[in-house]
């Protein structure tokens, strides 16, 4: 009997420590996701929210939110939460402009929920499957997709550079108008770099190899083709003439600034010889 009451005892133990310990993996508060791992929503079925510390509307909603996430294991999807201020990628890539936003995201597909945001409304998008008559996002709103991947780093940079404005003007308490000149005279500079590394890629890539003939050789092309011949003929014999092959090198080194003008005269000197 003593035995048995023991049993019952440790039974009774075991169901409570499994209960205690299963609880942790009930979901009670919303998850953060980041710009660093918001591609983990890719994968199962999410709610977002996407609020700012500083909106009233959020502050009010939060608690909804919160309640609503306590749901979250029972109805097997994942609560998130997203602070925009933090992630600017994020509000840039889904496009969000007011708060809260909520999302609900299951395979990869997109839906903004614009509808009634009390706890029971939410339970019920999820429960009845509500969120299937909402329209996914188009294509070009994806925000898996490359453009919107671009907007968000627009919008982290915007972010970027509002943080570098204030903590000038705050910091270092350089006056407004100074900031805008020093903004004004860094964007022209970037804009010459850029224009400056423009340049030397297509310098690189579509090297200027062909060098156009003067306009007088040009007029004389079709006669001339076959004197041009004879005379670099000509020009490589005189060369090797005298020395070895192997001595023809630095002569013909010697030979090279001497060129243009040698080609003028050979010009001047052809000139008559066509005309004969
Ligand atoms: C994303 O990262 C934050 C903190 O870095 C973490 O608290 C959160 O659980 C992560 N979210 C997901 C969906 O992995």
């Amino acid at each position: 009997m003593y035995g048995l009451k023991g049993l019952y005892f440790i039974v009774a133990f075991i169901v409570v420590i499994q209960t205690a310990t299963a609880n942790p993996n009930k979901q009670k508060a919303p998850i953060t996701v980041t710009d660093g791992n918001w591609t983990n929503v890719l994968e199962g079925e999410w709610m977002l929210e996407f609020m700012a510390p500083w909106c009233p509307a959020c502050k009010s909603f939060t608690e909804t939110w919160r309640e609503f996430a306590t749901w979250g294991h029972d109805l097997d999807i994942s609560v998130g939460v997203i602070d925009v201020t933090e992630n600017p990628g994020l509000s840039g890539r889904f496009l969000v402009t007011s708060l809260p936003t909520l999302y609900h995201v299951k395979n990869s597909e997109f839906r903004r929920y614009t509808g009634a945001r009390k706890t029971t409304d939410l339970i019920s998008v999820i429960d009845e499957k509500k969120w299937a008559d909402i329209e996914p996002v188009s294509w070009y709103r994806d925000p898996k997709s490359i453009q919107m991947g671009v907007l968000g780093s627009f919008f982290k940079a915007a972010m970027f550079i509002r943080g570098v404005y204030s903590t000038m003007t705050d910091v270092y308490g350089i006056p407004e108008w100074l900031c805008y000149v020093i903004f004004a005279v860094l964007t022209i500079l970037v804009g010459l770099i850029l224009g400056l590394m423009l340049v030397v890629c297509c310098d690189n890539f579509f090297p200027a190899k062909y060098i156009p003939l003067p306009p007088e050789r040009l007029a004389h092309k079709p006669s001339d083709d076959r004197e041009d011949d004879t005379d670099i003929i000509d020009d490589t014999a005189d060369g090797q003439k005298p020395s070895g092959e192997t001595e023809s090198i630095p002569e013909a080194k010697e030979n090279a600034p001497v060129n243009p003008q040698s080609d003028e005269s050979d010009l001047r000197k052809r000139q008559p010889q066509s005309a004969d």
